[in-house]
């Protein structure tokens, strides 16, 4: 999978400076940032080819389908705050979750540059959310961008960040789609999202059965 941002950025330099060869007797090295960790992680997923895209603070990925990204699936959708706005009851076992990794899984084979993917944290790899770019029923030309946010990361500009990533993602990967954004009318924080990353408003319309509204880029 290619990767791309504009937001993207080489983080491979941490590898080069490498540690220092010895300490003194009885010295212990101490951590005191996690960043550089990450960066010499970074390029080893990125070699996997697991990376989607990312942005300043977020890495996009691939689901990898073990048992340590079940549970943050797990953590995401159990929530109450959450579900409610994707209408469907909250997750109660950790078997919704593993089966909902796998399928994100069969999709991303399936699916060239498009799927749902989990959202990490550049510092230190936790898995915070979901993002998507997902082909749009019924409008062969239209990509839809899909954001759900853990509810402690609420506020503090993660779905924003990561529609901007992945808009750009699309617009490098994905040509000949728009990207476009579907959300209830009620949706108040996910429709600022969709202003916030340059979408304009197209309308009301129906979606999977219910009354929505449509954004997209222009
Ligand atoms: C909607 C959601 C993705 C927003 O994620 P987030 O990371 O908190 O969003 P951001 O921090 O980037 O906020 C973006 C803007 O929306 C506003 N906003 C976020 N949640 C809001 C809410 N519940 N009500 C009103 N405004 C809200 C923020 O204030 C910000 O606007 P501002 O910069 O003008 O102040 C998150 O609440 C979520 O995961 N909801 C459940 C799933 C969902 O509804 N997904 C969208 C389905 S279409």
């Amino acid at each position: 999978m290619a990767t791309s941002s504009a937001e993207q950025r080489s983080e491979g330099a941490g590898l080069a400076q490498g540690p220092p060869r010895s300490l003194p007797c009885g010295a212990h090295r101490r951590r005191t940032k996690r960043a550089p960790i990450l960066a010499a992680v970074r390029p080893v997923l990125h070699s996997l080819g697991m990376e989607v895209f990312s942005t300043t603070r977020f890495v996009v990925r691939q689901w990898q389908g073990d048992e340590q990204d079940a549970r943050a699936c797990f953590a995401i959708y159990s929530n109450e705050a959450v579900s409610r706005w994707l209408e469907r009851p909250p997750y109660r076992a950790l078997d919704q979750a593993r089966a909902a990794n796998l399928r994100q899984l069969e999709r991303y084979t399936r699916l060239v540059g498009m799927g749902w993917w989990p959202i990490t944290t550049r510092v230190d790899g936790e898995v915070i959310g979901q993002a998507a770019l997902m082909p749009m029923d019924d409008e062969p030309g239209e990509v839809e961008l899909g954001y759900h946010v853990r509810h402690d990361w609420w506020g503090r500009g993660v779905a924003t960040e990561v529609a901007r990533g992945a808009i750009a993602h699309a617009r490098a990967n994905l040509a000949g789609y728009r990207v476009v954004a579907v959300t209830r009318p009620h949706n108040t924080g996910s429709r600022r999202v969709m202003e916030k990353a340059g979408l304009l408003y197209e309308g009301a319309t129906v979606f999977k059965g219910l009354e929505s509204v449509k954004y997209g880029l222009p």
